[in-house]
């Protein structure tokens, strides 16, 4: 049997290999427009849907090399180009001797190591402290194809919705010049990803190009695909999951791999288990499993409490507590999601005078980061729900508080541990904060 690395097999904050499991509902469309040559892809989806894996292990199986730039906010074009240009230095200066030659005989080798000596003679002379680095006049976005198709690779583009509007319409013509250039080179194509909910939020590019450009849509997993996350696990690492902990997993994922990936790893932590186990299978039980919602918990809770602190926030005074409100209605629907007319009929049975308008205002505010992005809006099912099921614990744990916990019975004990978990930590926590507003408020009296 192969060893394989607990850490390697789930993979909660990287691609998935050893687990990947194939996605039906894209795969075609995905293979087809990374095999047509010329064909551009833009791959979008909310955050967490398993885009970068899926590509990642699409490239592996199709593609001959890849390279693939992050892009951030701020980012300029010119850095875009640049940053391909510089990472695919090790296959120009390795192979420096073979000479690759266009259809009109111009040397690329040449003329790559000719343009990365002007561009260290720029940097070298600039003499400013800020080390700003000038796309030479010779980087066009023609030699960069020439670059990229000359060694058959492709061009990923991360979080390219993170790009500035206007940096943004560059891409599009970008596009454009690699198409013609595809006659060349079949293999050259930009590839790019955006955690959007439409493929034009990500590239807005030109009618023309419409035929021309793939856009593929990376939804959710589905409850089997999550279940076969684990099941590629446990053959991979010789380990059982207790069926009743397999079920629990797959429902509360609710279609973020990486919360899957996120307790199978803890609980084979907490079995002590670090490689695939010898002999016999190692069962995985109850015990092992509660074990992995106290560390998935303990590491959880900063992050999920900066973000419902971002969401709570008073921007400005109003008579209502409107995102508590919100979440809090959010929270006691159905865990699927829920549409706006159902959480304002909510949020109505205890508020009967509450103001749509206010709703209408803050809802999409709460499924952005600026608001700790705690809710995701899905525009195919026009249903608003946590885009992380840990929220939705948390905000049942926050607001169960309140009220009376009518609907325990009905909770499985995966959700009643989570809760007992979150409420103790919200309780600790509550207290550090009553000691930090009394603080600020003497501050002030001074
Ligand atoms: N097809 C898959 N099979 C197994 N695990 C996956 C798959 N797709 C994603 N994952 C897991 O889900 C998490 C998020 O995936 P990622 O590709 O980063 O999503 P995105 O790029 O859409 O934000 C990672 O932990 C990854 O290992
Ligand atoms: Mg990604």
């Amino acid at each position: 049997m192969e060893i394989s690395q607990t850490r390697d097999v789930f993979t909660p904050t990287k691609p998935a290999r050893i687990a990947f499991v194939e996605r039906d509902s894209v795969n075609n469309k995905l293979v087809n427009s990374l095999t047509t040559p010329g064909k551009q892809i833009v791959v979008y989806g909310h955050s967490g849907t398993g885009k970068t894996t899926l590509l990642a292990n699409k490239l592996t199986q199709l593609y001959e090399r890849h390279i693939t730039t992050r892009c951030m906010k701020g980012l300029k074009f010119e850095q875009l180009l640049l940053d391909a240009f510089d990472q695919l230095s090790p296959f120009y200066t390795l192979e420096k001797q073979a000479v690759i030659k266009t259809s009109s005989g111009v040397d690329i080798g040449a003329s790559y190591n000719a343009i990365q000596a002007n561009i260290s003679l720029n940097s070298a002379t600039d003499k400013s402290e800020k080390h700003t680095r000038l796309l030479p006049p010779q980087l066009t976005a023609q030699a960069l194809g020439r670059f990229l198709g000359a060694q058959q690779a492709c061009w990923v583009l991360e979080d390219f919705h993170k790009i500035d509007e206007t940096e943004k319409a560059q891409l599009s013509q970008l596009m454009k010049v690699f198409m013609d250039l595809s006659d060349e080179y079949p293999e050259l194509k930009i590839i790019a990803l955006g955690a959007v909910d439409t493929a034009r939020q990500v590239v807005d590019y030109d009618h023309e190009m419409r035929n021309r450009v793939a856009e593929v849509h990376v939804a959710l997993m589905t409850e089997a695909e999550i279940a076969s996350i684990i099941l590629k696990g446990e053959s991979a690492l010789n380990v059982q999951f207790n069926p009743e902990i397999k079920r629990l997993v797959v429902r509360h994922s609710n279609g973020l791999a990486s919360v899957c990936h996120h307790l199978c790893l803890n609980m084979c932590n907490a079995a002590g288990l670090t490689e695939t186990a010898g002999g016999a299978p190692v069962i995985l039980t109850q015990e092992h499993c509660e074990h992995a919602i106290k560390t998935y918990v303990d590491e959880a809770s900063d992050s999920i409490k900066s973000a419902f602190d971002k969401a709570l926030k008073v921007r400005r005074k109003t008579q209502y507590e409107n995102a508590s409100l919100i979440l809090e209605a959010v929270s006691a629907l159905a865990e699927g999601g829920a549409a706006r007319t159902d959480i304002y009929n909510r949020i109505r049975r205890a508020e009967t005078k509450y103001p749509e308008a206010n709703l209408k205002y803050l809802l999409p505010k709460l499924c952005t980061l600026e608001y700790g992005g705690i809710l995701r809006y899905d525009s195919n099912s026009g249903l608003y729900s946590f885009s992380d099921p840990i929220y939705r614990a948390y905000a049942l744990a926050q607001f169960q508080k309140r009220s009376t916990p009518s609907s325990a019975n009905s909770q499985s004990d995966f959700e009643q541990t989570l809760l007992r978990l979150l409420t103790a930590k919200i309780n600790s926590d509550t207290g550090s904060e009553i000691k930090i507003t009394i603080n600020r408020i003497t501050t002030k009296r001074q």
